[in-house]
């Protein structure tokens, strides 16, 4: 293991150093395009007004003989749009395929300046990050960065869950990690044919009734992803780093898509990946705190001064421990009302100077 007093150097001589601190940003949806498809390409200054983060997709979903184009693709977009408060991304191929050494070296060179993440996929363990950590900082170096790119790896693959809590802490560039239930299905061998969300065959059912055994019992649908979730939600906050739903695959069913996004937010998520335009709206609504949650917690934080003791509100008691939850949210309204004052009036924050959405 790497003694912590060389944890913040720069892997390479010349490169950028490492952040302290990974910065929290908007990015309820990190919404994916195919930067293959020029007609996508030309949406993207429109939809960098309605995202938090847009991804340049170069992985999976771009068939191989699409790939060279996309990345391509990537390089002209990132050059050409003016993404102004929209981050950009881009997911490249996967370390042991054919694209992998070639994304990186082509875009760190080209537009390396203008990349805020590098979405990894199927990453398994702390060694794969090790690897692209070395690897961009050599590249940086060579390009003449001044900062660092970030890097947020996706848990899709059973050895990367097995190993979260490493690859969470495994380099100071790590941003976050998306759970992505496609591969990770496939990985563990699980029996869904689905990208996300529930599944019918997946419940508890009530015991028998003893004075009805016949009478039908009723059965709950359970979470698949729970578990997944929870363990990846403690593994990123231990590190200081960043949780994410994935994708969620039937975008016509958009009320099952804002359930699941809804259970990611509320165990500590920070926004989902959004796969067609419809789930951008959900994803802002979803992962900006509900207002009536926020003014209670404002109500609470206020009762409470210094935040020491107890008090009753409207029967409820609060202590140390609740205002500290009430400050989770107020903090992320005020995140994310600093840019929106549409958000900000509803929360009734003091607008805030030059808000434009
Ligand atoms: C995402 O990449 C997934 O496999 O779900
Ligand atoms: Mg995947």
């Amino acid at each position: 293991m790497r003694s912590p007093r060389h944890f913040f150097e720069p892997l390479a001589v010349g490169a950028p150093t490492p952040l302290r601190e990974i910065p929290f940003r908007p990015s309820r949806m990190i919404h994916f395009f195919d930067p293959s498809n020029a007609k996508m390409a030309a949406k993207l200054p429109e939809l960098a007004k309605t995202c938090d983060v847009l991804l340049g997709n170069l992985e999976d979903a771009v068939a191989a003989d699409k790939k060279v184009e996309a990345r391509e693709g990537f390089v002209r977009v990132a050059r050409e749009v003016d993404f102004k408060r929209c981050q950009l991304w881009t997911r490249v191929n996967s370390l042991d395929s054919p694209w992998f050494l070639d994304d990186v070296e082509r875009i760190v060179a080209e537009v390396g300046d203008r990349l805020d993440v590098l979405m990894i996929p199927k990453v398994e363990g702390a060694w794969d990050i090790h690897f692209v950590d070395r690897l961009l900082a050599l590249l940086e170096a060579r390009h003449g960065l001044k900062r660092p790119i970030l890097i947020h790896a996706i848990l899709e693959t059973a050895l990367g869950v097995a190993n979260v809590e490493e690859i969470a802490g495994a380099s100071p560039r790590m941003q976050g990690l998306s759970l992505g239930p496609a591969d990770l299905a496939a990985s563990r061998r699980m029996k869904t044919t689905r990208v996300g969300g529930g599944h019918p065959g997946y419940i508890v059912r009530a015991d028998p009734d003893p004075a009805l055994p016949d009478a039908p019992r009723p059965a709950y649908q359970q979470d698949l992803w729970h578990y997944t979730l929870a363990r990846m939600v403690d593994a990123c906050v231990a590190q200081g780093i960043l949780p994410y739903y994935g994708p969620f695959g039937d975008i016509r069913d958009t009320q099952a898509c804002e359930d699941q996004f809804r259970n990611a937010f509320i165990i500590g998520c920070v926004g989902a990946w959004s796969l067609h335009p419809v789930q951008i709206k959900i994803a802002r609504q979803v992962f900006s705190p509900p207002v009536d949650e926020v003014r209670w917690a404002r109500r609470v934080i206020e009762a409470m001064g210094d935040g020491t003791g107890a008090v009753m509100l409207d029967g409820k008691m609060q202590d140390d421990a609740t205002v500290k939850q009430c400050r989770v949210m107020v903090g992320l309204a005020q995140m994310l009302a600093r840019d929106d004052a549409e958000l900000s009036a509803a929360y009734g924050f003091d607008p805030p100077a030059g808000a434009e959405r």
